[in-house]
């Protein structure tokens, strides 16, 4: 039995330790915004964060997390009341088949919440390994943009506040 720490919650889970974490979220949990995309760490679809972090959850088993805490998509806001950064997603209209979009909301979270005002260059390496076969990253760099000159996702131990 492993216990994991999804979105607040400590579910228990019946699965083998090497189980992609992934698998877990989709199948065992129902939390279907992370996608599969090339189960190889070479696409960021299936991002998600563990303590603050950017992972693709295609490789990382799920008995690495530990005691540390799992974010989805599913955290940050609903359809009737979307976080800031889907709110900048849907404003900039940033989605075209939206596959890659929960991933790439995930690791702009990541890193909106150490830097409230992250430079261009910031943003964009740190965005670098998520792609988006639609060609709408910039759209997408435009809505993180949006987020980032309100500085509203810092977190409350920084790593830096101003660019
Ligand atoms: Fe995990 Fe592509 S599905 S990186």
């Amino acid at each position: 039995m492993i216990h994991l720490n999804v979105n607040g919650q400590v579910q228990p889970l019946e699965v083998t330790p090497d189980t992609p974490l992934l698998y877990v979220l989709r199948d065992h949990l129902k939390l279907n915004g992370a996608k599969f995309g090339c189960g190889m760490g070479q696409c960021g679809a299936c991002t998600v964060l563990v303590d603050g972090r950017p992972v693709f959850s295609c490789l990382f088993p799920v008995s690495s997390v530990g005691s540390r805490e799992v974010r989805t998509l599913e955290s940050l806001g609903t359809a009737e009341r979307p976080g800031p950064l889907q709110q900048a997603f849907i404003d900039h209209q940033a989605v075209q088949c939206g596959y890659c979009i929960a991933g790439m909301i995930m690791r702009a979270q990541a890193l909106l919440e150490q830097i409230a005002h992250p430079t261009e260059q910031e943003i964009r390496e740190h965005m670098a390994p998520n792609l988006c076969r639609c060609g709408t990253h910039m759209r997408i760099l435009a809505a993180i943009r949006q987020v980032a000159a309100q500085g509203k996702l810092l977190a409350a131990n920084p790593v830096r506040e101003h660019a």
